[in-house]
């Protein structure tokens, strides 16, 4: 694994934690020099306090950043203890966090166009890449997928980055296409209009993506979810199988070369 983390200790307040989707809230928090050292891709790995017995961080992917205005916002979906007390947070609550964790996407030098993949919470690391991409003057696609409409997440937000196609999927069909937003993805890789994909969400979503873009020649990146329990390196309950042998996803990921996973 690399060494050192990137990862420093910051104190943060909350600023805003709403709820934007079924079971799906938006933290926003003030940690200014978070802000300032945030590339698309990385994580934290935040302390959420109130269980005494609950030793490890959280890792979190982050959606945005204001380097001006020192603040991060986060997207999290409730699915247990932590992030069930996260969801009570209100403005002026403080903890810690460390950050940034891992490295970020990497685009080909010369992409002129790029297609993002998300699926459910997998959303908010391609929407943060596709804001710097466009910022860069890279076009940007996105196919977006959830379960069912009330947990879409991103749609607006692709659209007001100004991307020219934003497909929507969801498994029973109450929005956009009915089915998996694979199916959208694949057919716009077909085009040959893409010279990179990004993609984060279900691994086995991010399989067929990589797949997809293997078979049309893209170079496509994923961003993988692993349990962590420390976050920089030194427990190595993140690791992931690729051709080059285990690696850590908090270290040598989250965000993976495509072509290297063998398991996701
Ligand atoms: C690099 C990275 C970025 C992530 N970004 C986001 C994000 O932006 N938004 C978001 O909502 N979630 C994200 N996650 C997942 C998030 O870390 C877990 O949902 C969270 O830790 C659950 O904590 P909990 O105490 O509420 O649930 P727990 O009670 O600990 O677990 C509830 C369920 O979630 C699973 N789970 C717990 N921790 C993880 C984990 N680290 N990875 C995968 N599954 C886990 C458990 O197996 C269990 O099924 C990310 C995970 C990683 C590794
Ligand atoms: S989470 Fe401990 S080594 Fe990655």
């Amino acid at each position: 694994m690399p060494n050192p983390s990137p990862a420093r200790m910051h104190d943060f307040e909350v600023i805003s934690n709403e709820k934007i989707a079924d079971g799906i809230f938006s933290l926003v928090i003030s940690a200014p020099r978070l802000a300032r050292a945030l590339k698309p891709g990385q994580f934290v790995n935040i302390r959420v306090p109130g269980d005494a017995f609950e030793l490890l961080r959280i890792p979190l992917s982050y959606v945005s950043a204001d380097p001006e205005h020192g603040t991060v916002e986060i997207w999290y979906a409730v699915v247990g203890n932590a992030t069930r007390r996260m969801s009570a947070w209100t403005p002026g609550a403080t903890s810690d966090l460390l950050g940034p964790g891992g490295h970020g996407w990497t685009a080909p030098e010369g992409t002129k166009r790029a297609l993002v993949v998300g699926g459910g919470i997998g959303v908010p690391p391609v929407l943060c890449l596709a804001r710097d991409l466009m910022e860069r003057g890279i076009a940007v696609d996105a196919c977006i997928g959830a379960a069912t409409a009330d947990k879409l997440v991103g749609v607006e937000d692709f659209k007001a980055l100004g991307c020219e196609n934003v497909c929507v999927a969801t498994d029973d069909g109450t929005a956009g296409e009915h089915g998996f937003c694979t199916d959208s993805a694949s057919r716009l890789l077909a085009t040959g209009a893409y010279d990179y994909v990004a993609t984060c969400g279900p691994g086995v979503m991010m399989h067929e993506v990589a797949d997809a873009a293997a078979a049309a020649g893209v170079a496509c990146e994923a961003s993988l979810e692993r349990m962590m329990s420390c976050g920089f390196g030194a427990c190595s309950t993140c690791n992931v199988e690729t051709t080059d042998g285990m690696q850590g996803a908090c270290m040598c990921g989250p965000v993976f070369d495509a072509t290297k996973v063998v398991v996701w």
